[in-house]
């Protein structure tokens, strides 16, 4: 069968990331304690769960940043100028990018990035109907892999980095430092980023957000396993896997893992892996930082804080940062 270029490119991407994909289980798998990388969580039924999870009442992550936007989206925008390049960091389903984008004044361009294609285009779609004035260019990717920006050929334009949804927590501190040096390389002097974070709070709050009550965070957990399946030659038994989350505070952070309940041997493209009962898997950090501690990455990354906002239960801040 001929492929036109597009759709050669199409297939040439689906079969470098399969191969990718495929490592990093390998990899992760082959370690003392197993782990899976959480970028993989995000397919299609991965991110409409994830929707549904932001939706939770349990999940105030999402309620506690849309409400700082609401009262402070205005006030960003005065920070961040006139002429700017947005670049959005896991935009998903760009709800809160709306927001931002109404107050904003003649951004040059919004470059939103997502390792997930469907929500990539869709939300590109939806914010080019809602904005017809703004150039809209999606990039399907790898945040944390060298990003090439399509040229927007302006020189004007000043870059600043959009980064919601506490995804930085989703790194360990190290990582995130090296993810904050890019991210200040990338916008350069006079650039910016306007990140959200979650805060470190009592157990009472954040454990549910990540065990709540109709098992939406464990099929989301799951997924990871079901994918497996679907995407490379696995035989994960989903019924043989149960979601965990504990809140370690002292490490400012949750621990998420799928625990096997029994033990077992699972194939992976003819490779064997094997679970002891009770063996888990990890598959995601959310780190709940103190201020303090963030503040110190985000100087050692070269960025100075030029204001914040917090909910007014103090439960997540929204910093706009500056590159000098
Ligand atoms: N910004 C939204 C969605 C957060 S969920 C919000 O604040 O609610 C995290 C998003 O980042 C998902 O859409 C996921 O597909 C994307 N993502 C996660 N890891 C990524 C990576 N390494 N590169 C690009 N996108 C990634
Ligand atoms: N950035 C989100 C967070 O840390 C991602 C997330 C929410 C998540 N719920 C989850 C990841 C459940 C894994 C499992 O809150």
């Amino acid at each position: 069968m001929r492929l036109t270029r597009s759709a050669q490119a199409h297939q040439d991407e689906r079969i470098a990331f399969r191969r990718a994909f495929l490592r990093d289980v390998v990899q992760g798998l082959r370690r003392p304690q197993k782990e899976l990388p959480c970028k993989y969580f995000y397919d299609e039924r991965g991110s409409a769960l994830f929707d549904q999870i932001c939706e939770l009442d349990e999940y105030y992550l999402t309620r506690a940043e849309m409400a700082i936007l609401r009262a402070h989206a205005a006030e960003m925008a005065g920070r961040i100028g006139a002429d700017c390049e947005l670049i959005e960091f896991g935009s998903g389903s760009g709800l809160k990018t709306r927001l931002l984008l109404d107050q904003l004044r003649e951004p040059r361009a919004y470059l939103p990035i997502d390792i997930d294609r469907g929500s990539l285009e869709r939300s590109a779609r939806e914010l080019t109907r809602r904005f017809p004035g703004l150039r809209v260019l999606p990039i399907h990717g790898d945040f944390t892999a060298p990003l090439v920006l399509p040229r927007t050929g302006d020189p004007r334009a000043r870059r600043v980095v959009y980064f919601p949804g506490s995804t930085i927590g989703n790194f360990r501190p190290r990582e995130a430092l090296a993810l904050l040096r890019r991210i200040a390389r990338l916008v350069g002097a006079g650039g910016g980023l306007l990140l959200g974070f979650d805060l470190d709070k009592d157990e009472s709050i954040v454990g549910p957000a990540y065990n709540d009550g109709r098992g939406v965070t464990a099929a989301f957990n799951l997924n990871l396993l079901a994918r497996i399946n679907r995407e490379l030659d696995a035989d994960f038994d989903l019924g043989a896997f149960v979601h965990r989350a504990i809140y370690v505070r002292t490490r400012e952070r949750v621990e998420m893992y799928l625990v096997s309940q029994k033990a077992q041997v699972v194939r992976i493209e003819g490779l064997e892996f094997e679970f002891q009962a009770g063996e888990a898997i990890r598959t995601e950090y959310s780190h709940k930082y103190r201020l303090g501690h963030f503040g110190r990455l985000t100087a050692r990354a070269g960025f100075s804080l030029d204001r914040q906002w917090l909910d007014s239960q103090g439960y997540s801040v929204v910093q706009y940062l500056t590159v000098d």
